[in-house]
């Protein structure tokens, strides 16, 4: 798969998700496996620019970080071109540039989503961007405003001509936010609408066969994880060998789940140091526990994290009660298995709905 000059290992992706897709959660993906191009979450360019503590701490990376894309936002053209030329001085693999974010201090300022429904202002941003850099410059946006204004194949079509390297679609709409079912139709005719560069589809990936059938459904070149990586950090490996070989490898069990999520907490702690990195592994751990059957008393505790050694302990105590649950090959007893992932595209209809995957709360709510 290629972006521009990049030739990738693998056509599948990391979606930015803020507040999450950091150097320690896009290092235990790498080693995971499957997983090539990583991106940032969206780093504003004038904090970039002006060298903010914060801005680059989310750029921060390391050489097995790589092929890397940083996520920028802002809608003034100086500001995004001179951020783009200074990620390619440092030597990051491609940029990327948020378009379809709805929030409202990101959109009030001509960035984010209102990116959609300006076209041309746009690709003259975006042409600024592309003429000073020869990494690759891509964009990442919904399907539209809203379903009287499905823009996005038109503003592919003009990202394309302006000089992007790839589109990076959510098949839904800002005014959806989280809610309804992905739209595989509204990405194939963003797919339709370019000449020649990839559409990577996005949202609702949570299983190998959902991807392959948005690769299906939707003729896109590659296809985007964001919250599914969460629950299932093999699900680029497991995604890469199903598409390759038609066999789908079993989910992980329990005690891999617990080596991977342990790494990951290792991993924060070298970055972020062990008070903030535990403190940010409040919110990370209850997404791999979704996945691990009854897990109240762990998500209890786990969400009062300070300390590695604390979190030791408290996984020495989990794994006593959930015993309980557990048959004699140490399995789950069936009432006590998690049902599979169901993404919402595959929903049989007349079926009741699944819950749908869950948006972390907080400001990024709506994203
Ligand atoms: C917590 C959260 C943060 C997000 N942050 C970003 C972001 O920084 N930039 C962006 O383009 N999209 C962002 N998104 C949107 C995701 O990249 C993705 O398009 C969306 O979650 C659908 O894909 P998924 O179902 O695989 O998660 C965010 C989504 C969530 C849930």
């Amino acid at each position: 798969m290629r972006i521009g000059s990049l030739t990738l290992k693998s056509n599948l992706f990391l979606s930015p998700l803020a507040g999450y897709t950091n150097l320690p959660f896009r290092l235990t993906l790498r080693e995971v496996g499957g997983l090539d191009l990583a991106t940032t979450d969206l780093v504003n360019a004038r904090s970039l620019l002006e060298k903010k503590r914060k801005a680059l701490k989310l750029i921060e990376t390391r050489p097995e970080d790589s092929p890397l894309a940083v996520q920028l936002f802002g809608a003034v053209p100086e500001e995004m071109r001179d951020a783009a030329a200074y990620l390619e001085s440092i030597g990051i693999a491609a940029v990327d540039i948020n378009m379809g974010c709805p929030v409202k201090k990101v959109c009030r300022v001509g960035g984010g989503s209102a990116m959609m429904t300006e076209l041309d202002k746009t690709s003259a941003l975006v042409k600024g961007m592309v003429n000073a850099v020869k990494i690759p410059v891509t964009a990442k946006m919904r399907l539209g405003w809203d379903d009287d204004n499905l823009t996005a194949p038109d503003l592919a079509r003009a990202l394309e001509d302006a000089g992007v390297a790839a589109i990076f679609v959510h098949g839904r709409t800002r005014e959806q936010g989280f809610s309804g079912s992905v739209k595989l139709h509204g990405i194939r005719a963003v797919v339709q609408a370019v000449k020649s560069i990839p559409v990577i589809g996005n949202g609702d990936v949570t299983t190998p066969e959902a991807a392959k059938m948005m690769f299906e459904e939707t003729g896109c070149a590659g296809v985007s994880i964001g919250r599914g990586a969460f629950y299932n950090p093999w699900i680029f490996r497991h995604t890469k060998h199903f598409l390759e070989t038609g066999e789908l490898p079993p989910e992980p069990e329990f005690d891999e789940r617990v080596r991977v999520m342990c790494r990951h907490l290792d991993l924060m702690v070298e970055v972020f140091g062990e008070e903030l990195g535990c403190r940010m592994f409040r919110k990370v751990a209850p997404w791999y526990s979704k996945r691990f059957g009854p897990a109240n008393e762990f998500n209890k505790k786990v969400v009062l994290l300070n300390t590695r050694a604390e979190f030791h302990a408290l996984l020495e105590m989990y794994r006593d009660w959930r015993r309980q649950f557990l048959d004699e090959t140490g399995k789950l007893k069936p009432g006590y298995r998690p049902a599979p992932m169901v993404a919402s595209f595959m929903q049989e209809p007349g079926v009741a709905q699944r819950e749908q995957i869950p948006v972390p709360k907080g400001p990024v709510e709506v994203w």
